[in-house]
Protein backbone atom coordinates (compact mmCIF):
# COMPACT_ATOMS: atom_id res chain seq x y z
CA UNK A 1 0.00 0.00 0.00
CA UNK A 2 1.07 3.89 -0.98
CA UNK A 3 1.15 6.42 1.34
CA UNK A 4 -2.21 7.52 1.90
CA UNK A 5 -3.73 10.80 2.65
CA UNK A 6 -5.99 11.20 6.25
CA UNK A 7 -9.24 11.73 4.35
CA UNK A 8 -10.73 8.23 4.65
CA UNK A 9 -8.73 7.61 8.09
CA UNK A 10 -10.37 10.89 9.03
CA UNK A 11 -14.16 9.56 7.58
CA UNK A 12 -13.65 6.43 9.32
CA UNK A 13 -12.01 8.15 13.12
CA UNK A 14 -15.27 10.60 13.15
CA UNK A 15 -17.88 7.87 12.39
CA UNK A 16 -16.27 5.35 14.44
CA UNK A 17 -15.69 8.14 17.83
CA UNK A 18 -11.72 8.04 18.04
CA UNK A 19 -8.53 9.92 17.17
CA UNK A 20 -5.42 8.97 14.84
CA UNK A 21 -2.14 9.74 16.72
CA UNK A 22 -0.32 11.73 14.60
CA UNK A 23 3.63 11.79 16.01
CA UNK A 24 6.43 14.02 14.91
CA UNK A 25 9.52 11.88 13.41
CA UNK A 26 13.29 12.97 13.19
CA UNK A 27 15.19 9.92 13.01
CA UNK A 28 14.95 6.15 12.32
CA UNK A 29 14.44 5.11 15.92
CA UNK A 30 11.61 7.36 16.68
CA UNK A 31 9.90 6.31 13.33
CA UNK A 32 10.41 2.89 13.75
CA UNK A 33 9.11 2.96 17.68
CA UNK A 34 5.87 4.79 16.25
CA UNK A 35 5.44 2.35 13.62
CA UNK A 36 5.99 -0.73 15.72
CA UNK A 37 3.59 0.32 18.00
CA UNK A 38 1.27 1.12 15.49
CA UNK A 39 1.35 -2.15 13.68
CA UNK A 40 1.39 -4.53 16.95
CA UNK A 41 -2.45 -2.75 17.57
CA UNK A 42 -3.49 -2.91 13.93
CA UNK A 43 -3.54 0.95 13.99
CA UNK A 44 -3.80 3.93 11.28
CA UNK A 45 -1.02 6.26 11.91
CA UNK A 46 -0.09 9.67 10.53
CA UNK A 47 3.98 10.51 10.73
CA UNK A 48 4.83 13.90 10.78
CA UNK A 49 7.36 16.46 10.06
CA UNK A 50 8.37 20.01 11.31
CA UNK A 51 9.89 22.44 9.44
CA UNK A 52 12.94 21.94 11.82
CA UNK A 53 13.25 18.32 11.03
CA UNK A 54 13.28 18.47 7.81
CA UNK A 55 16.10 20.88 8.15
CA UNK A 56 17.78 18.14 10.80
CA UNK A 57 17.40 14.93 9.25
CA UNK A 58 16.46 16.24 5.46
CA UNK A 59 13.68 15.43 3.46
CA UNK A 60 14.39 12.64 1.24
CA UNK A 61 15.98 10.66 4.61
CA UNK A 62 12.40 11.35 6.46
CA UNK A 63 10.49 10.58 3.57
CA UNK A 64 12.54 7.13 2.77
CA UNK A 65 12.19 6.23 5.96
CA UNK A 66 8.17 6.77 6.20
CA UNK A 67 7.97 5.13 3.23
CA UNK A 68 10.49 1.91 5.02
CA UNK A 69 7.62 2.33 7.75
CA UNK A 70 5.18 1.74 5.17
CA UNK A 71 6.40 -1.44 3.62
CA UNK A 72 7.48 -2.81 6.80
CA UNK A 73 4.07 -2.62 8.63
CA UNK A 74 1.79 -2.49 5.74
CA UNK A 75 -0.70 -0.24 7.44
CA UNK A 76 -2.33 3.19 5.96
CA UNK A 77 0.06 6.24 6.92
CA UNK A 78 -0.18 9.42 6.18
CA UNK A 79 3.14 11.74 6.17
CA UNK A 80 1.94 15.19 7.07
CA UNK A 81 4.16 18.41 6.90
CA UNK A 82 3.76 19.83 10.79
CA UNK A 83 3.36 23.41 10.97
CA UNK A 84 3.95 24.82 7.70
CA UNK A 85 4.91 28.21 7.80
CA UNK A 86 4.95 29.52 4.27
CA UNK A 87 3.44 28.14 0.46
CA UNK A 88 6.89 27.33 -0.83
CA UNK A 89 7.28 24.92 2.48
CA UNK A 90 3.95 23.76 1.75
CA UNK A 91 4.36 23.48 -2.12
CA UNK A 92 8.07 21.84 -1.78
CA UNK A 93 6.52 18.93 1.12
CA UNK A 94 3.71 18.31 -1.94
CA UNK A 95 6.10 18.62 -4.62
CA UNK A 96 8.61 16.10 -2.80
CA UNK A 97 5.70 13.30 -2.00
CA UNK A 98 3.77 13.95 1.25
CA UNK A 99 0.28 13.28 1.65
CA UNK A 100 -1.07 15.83 3.62
CA UNK A 101 -0.17 19.69 4.92
CA UNK A 102 -0.68 21.48 7.50
CA UNK A 103 -0.48 25.93 6.79
CA UNK A 104 -0.42 27.89 10.07
CA UNK A 105 -1.05 30.85 9.37
CA UNK A 106 -2.85 30.99 12.90
CA UNK A 107 -0.78 33.89 13.76
CA UNK A 108 -2.00 35.93 11.22
CA UNK A 109 -4.88 38.41 10.92
CA UNK A 110 -8.31 36.26 9.86
CA UNK A 111 -8.03 37.68 6.35
CA UNK A 112 -4.39 36.74 5.70
CA UNK A 113 -4.89 33.11 7.11
CA UNK A 114 -7.83 32.72 5.02
CA UNK A 115 -5.66 33.57 1.81
CA UNK A 116 -2.40 31.63 2.81
CA UNK A 117 -4.29 28.59 3.35
CA UNK A 118 -6.60 28.95 0.50
CA UNK A 119 -3.04 29.11 -1.59
CA UNK A 120 -2.19 25.80 -0.32
CA UNK A 121 -5.07 24.34 -0.78
CA UNK A 122 -5.68 25.01 -4.25
CA UNK A 123 -2.26 23.80 -4.84
CA UNK A 124 -2.33 21.01 -2.49
CA UNK A 125 -5.82 19.62 -4.29
CA UNK A 126 -4.43 20.06 -7.63
CA UNK A 127 -2.08 17.18 -6.50
CA UNK A 128 -4.08 15.04 -4.65
CA UNK A 129 -2.91 16.63 -0.97
CA UNK A 130 -4.91 17.19 1.84
CA UNK A 131 -4.60 20.38 3.66
CA UNK A 132 -4.89 21.09 7.52
CA UNK A 133 -5.11 24.82 8.86
CA UNK A 134 -5.57 26.41 11.66
CA UNK A 135 -7.84 28.75 13.75
CA UNK A 136 -7.04 30.46 17.10
CA UNK A 137 -3.70 30.45 18.72
CA UNK A 138 -1.76 27.94 21.02
CA UNK A 139 0.45 29.19 23.59
CA UNK A 140 4.11 27.34 23.74
CA UNK A 141 6.90 26.71 22.18
CA UNK A 142 6.82 25.19 17.92
CA UNK A 143 10.27 26.06 16.12
CA UNK A 144 11.51 29.40 16.55
CA UNK A 145 7.83 30.23 17.55
CA UNK A 146 7.44 30.94 21.39
CA UNK A 147 3.75 32.50 22.44
CA UNK A 148 3.24 33.22 25.93
CA UNK A 149 -0.27 32.40 27.76
CA UNK A 150 -1.12 35.43 27.09
CA UNK A 151 -0.98 35.70 23.84
CA UNK A 152 -2.47 32.71 22.59
CA UNK A 153 -6.17 32.35 22.07
CA UNK A 154 -9.06 30.18 22.05
CA UNK A 155 -10.66 29.76 18.23
CA UNK A 156 -13.77 31.43 17.76
CA UNK A 157 -16.72 29.10 17.40
CA UNK A 158 -18.74 31.78 15.59
CA UNK A 159 -15.22 31.94 12.75
CA UNK A 160 -14.90 28.24 11.94
CA UNK A 161 -17.52 27.66 9.16
CA UNK A 162 -16.42 30.56 7.40
CA UNK A 163 -12.86 30.02 7.81
CA UNK A 164 -13.73 26.86 6.18
CA UNK A 165 -15.90 27.30 3.29
CA UNK A 166 -13.66 30.35 2.15
CA UNK A 167 -10.39 28.28 2.61
CA UNK A 168 -11.38 24.41 1.22
CA UNK A 169 -8.94 22.93 3.86
CA UNK A 170 -9.97 19.33 4.45
CA UNK A 171 -9.56 19.59 8.48
CA UNK A 172 -9.08 22.61 11.18
CA UNK A 173 -6.69 22.58 14.17
CA UNK A 174 -8.44 24.52 17.14
CA UNK A 175 -7.63 26.07 20.09
CA UNK A 176 -9.22 24.69 23.34
CA UNK A 177 -6.39 24.66 25.96
CA UNK A 178 -3.82 22.58 24.50
CA UNK A 179 -0.28 24.24 24.30
CA UNK A 180 2.81 23.06 23.15
CA UNK A 181 5.99 21.43 24.67
CA UNK A 182 6.77 20.38 27.74
CA UNK A 183 5.90 22.68 30.28
CA UNK A 184 2.43 23.06 29.81
CA UNK A 185 1.00 23.70 33.38
CA UNK A 186 2.41 24.24 36.72
CA UNK A 187 2.21 21.26 38.94
CA UNK A 188 -1.28 21.32 41.28
CA UNK A 189 -2.91 22.66 37.98
CA UNK A 190 -6.08 21.17 37.01
CA UNK A 191 -5.95 21.87 33.51
CA UNK A 192 -9.49 20.98 31.08
CA UNK A 193 -10.02 21.41 27.74
CA UNK A 194 -12.46 24.02 26.52
CA UNK A 195 -14.63 20.79 25.48
CA UNK A 196 -17.63 23.39 25.05
CA UNK A 197 -15.87 25.01 22.17
CA UNK A 198 -15.39 21.50 20.75
CA UNK A 199 -19.12 21.30 20.65
CA UNK A 200 -19.85 24.23 19.44
CA UNK A 201 -17.62 24.10 16.57
CA UNK A 202 -18.70 20.67 15.66
CA UNK A 203 -22.52 22.05 15.85
CA UNK A 204 -20.87 24.62 13.42
CA UNK A 205 -19.04 21.94 11.11
CA UNK A 206 -20.88 18.82 10.86
CA UNK A 207 -18.81 15.66 9.49
CA UNK A 208 -15.87 17.92 9.59
CA UNK A 209 -12.33 16.59 11.49
CA UNK A 210 -10.91 18.86 13.79
CA UNK A 211 -7.34 18.84 14.71
CA UNK A 212 -5.67 18.81 18.35
CA UNK A 213 -1.83 20.27 18.69
CA UNK A 214 -0.03 20.06 21.99
CA UNK A 215 -1.56 17.20 23.15
CA UNK A 216 1.47 15.62 25.32
CA UNK A 217 0.66 14.41 29.00
CA UNK A 218 4.05 14.78 30.46
CA UNK A 219 4.53 11.74 32.43
CA UNK A 220 5.92 12.71 35.71
CA UNK A 221 7.73 9.36 35.32
CA UNK A 222 9.97 10.66 32.76
CA UNK A 223 10.51 13.61 34.15
CA UNK A 224 11.25 11.92 37.31
CA UNK A 225 13.86 10.08 35.62
CA UNK A 226 15.43 12.57 33.64
CA UNK A 227 16.07 14.86 36.92
CA UNK A 228 17.31 11.86 38.70
CA UNK A 229 19.63 10.85 36.14
CA UNK A 230 21.04 14.67 35.70
CA UNK A 231 18.42 16.51 34.25
CA UNK A 232 17.27 19.71 35.27
CA UNK A 233 13.67 19.95 34.00
CA UNK A 234 11.28 22.38 35.55
CA UNK A 235 8.07 20.91 37.55
CA UNK A 236 5.34 20.97 34.63
CA UNK A 237 2.19 18.67 33.71
CA UNK A 238 0.45 18.41 30.54
CA UNK A 239 -2.88 17.89 29.21
CA UNK A 240 -4.67 15.18 31.04
CA UNK A 241 -4.95 11.98 29.16
CA UNK A 242 -8.96 11.80 30.21
CA UNK A 243 -9.32 15.01 28.49
CA UNK A 244 -7.88 13.80 25.32
CA UNK A 245 -9.73 10.65 25.65
CA UNK A 246 -13.40 12.93 25.47
CA UNK A 247 -12.21 15.24 22.74
CA UNK A 248 -11.36 11.98 20.67
CA UNK A 249 -14.83 10.45 21.16
CA UNK A 250 -16.51 14.38 19.71
CA UNK A 251 -15.05 15.96 16.57
CA UNK A 252 -11.40 15.40 17.41
CA UNK A 253 -10.02 13.35 14.48
CA UNK A 254 -6.07 13.75 14.62
CA UNK A 255 -4.09 14.56 17.93
CA UNK A 256 -0.57 15.70 17.81
CA UNK A 257 2.19 14.32 20.02
CA UNK A 258 5.93 14.92 20.31
CA UNK A 259 7.12 16.38 23.66
CA UNK A 260 6.19 13.12 25.03
CA UNK A 261 8.00 10.97 22.81
CA UNK A 262 11.21 13.10 23.81
CA UNK A 263 10.93 13.06 27.11
CA UNK A 264 10.63 9.07 27.12
CA UNK A 265 13.41 8.98 24.68
CA UNK A 266 15.65 11.33 26.71
CA UNK A 267 15.34 9.44 29.71
CA UNK A 268 15.87 5.72 28.95
CA UNK A 269 18.55 7.55 27.23
CA UNK A 270 19.55 9.19 30.38
CA UNK A 271 19.09 6.34 32.61
CA UNK A 272 21.28 4.13 30.04
CA UNK A 273 24.39 6.18 30.73
CA UNK A 274 24.15 6.32 34.26
CA UNK A 275 23.48 2.88 34.26
CA UNK A 276 26.44 2.15 31.81
CA UNK A 277 28.95 4.58 31.75
CA UNK A 278 31.78 2.62 29.97
CA UNK A 279 28.90 1.96 26.64
CA UNK A 280 29.30 4.29 23.79
CA UNK A 281 27.86 2.26 20.78
CA UNK A 282 24.93 3.71 20.13
CA UNK A 283 23.25 0.83 19.31
CA UNK A 284 23.26 0.21 23.11
CA UNK A 285 21.43 3.28 24.04
CA UNK A 286 19.21 3.92 21.01
CA UNK A 287 17.79 0.57 21.20
CA UNK A 288 15.98 0.95 24.94
CA UNK A 289 15.41 4.65 23.52
CA UNK A 290 13.58 3.29 20.69
CA UNK A 291 11.83 0.61 22.83
CA UNK A 292 10.35 3.33 25.41
CA UNK A 293 8.66 5.09 22.05
CA UNK A 294 7.48 1.72 21.45
CA UNK A 295 5.76 1.79 24.90
CA UNK A 296 4.38 5.41 24.78
CA UNK A 297 2.79 5.31 21.73
CA UNK A 298 1.03 1.83 22.51
CA UNK A 299 -0.16 3.47 26.03
CA UNK A 300 -1.68 6.57 23.67
CA UNK A 301 -3.22 4.36 20.86
CA UNK A 302 -5.13 2.12 23.43
CA UNK A 303 -5.99 4.55 26.39
CA UNK A 304 -6.29 7.97 24.47
CA UNK A 305 -7.11 7.45 20.85
CA UNK A 306 -9.05 4.39 20.97
CA UNK A 307 -7.63 3.64 17.44
CA UNK A 308 -6.41 0.03 18.04
CA UNK A 309 -7.38 -2.34 15.64
CA UNK A 310 -8.49 0.49 13.09
CA UNK A 311 -6.17 0.16 10.48
O1 LIG B 1 4.64 21.60 17.47
C1 LIG B 1 5.84 21.43 17.27
C2 LIG B 1 6.39 20.06 17.26
O2 LIG B 1 6.58 19.58 18.56
C3 LIG B 1 7.64 20.01 16.46
O3 LIG B 1 8.69 20.61 17.15
O4 LIG B 1 9.52 22.32 15.55
O5 LIG B 1 10.96 21.47 17.43
O6 LIG B 1 10.43 19.99 15.46
P1 LIG B 1 9.99 21.15 16.34
P1 LIG C 1 3.29 18.49 22.18
O1 LIG C 1 4.42 19.44 22.36
O2 LIG C 1 2.26 18.65 23.26
O3 LIG C 1 3.74 17.08 22.06
O4 LIG C 1 2.55 18.87 20.81
C1 LIG C 1 3.06 18.43 19.58
C2 LIG C 1 2.43 19.13 18.42
O5 LIG C 1 1.41 19.78 18.51
C3 LIG C 1 3.07 18.98 17.10
O6 LIG C 1 2.46 19.76 16.13
ZN1 LIG D 1 1.62 21.56 16.87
Amino acid sequence: MPLVTTKEMFKKAYDGHYAVGAFNVNNMEIVQGISEAAKELNAPLILQVSKGARAYANHTYLMKLVEAAVIETGLPIALHLDHGDSFELCKSCIDGGFTSVMIDASSKSFEENIALTRQVVEYAHDHGVVVEAELGTLAGIEDEVNVSAEDSSYTRPEDVQEFVERTGCDSLAIAIGTSHGAFKFKPGMDPKLRLDILEEVEKRLPDFPIVLHGSSSVPQEFVEMINKYGGNLPGAIGIPESELRKAAQMAVCKINIDSDLRLAMTACIRQYFAEHPEHFDPRQYLKPARAAIKDMVMHKIKDVLGCDGKA
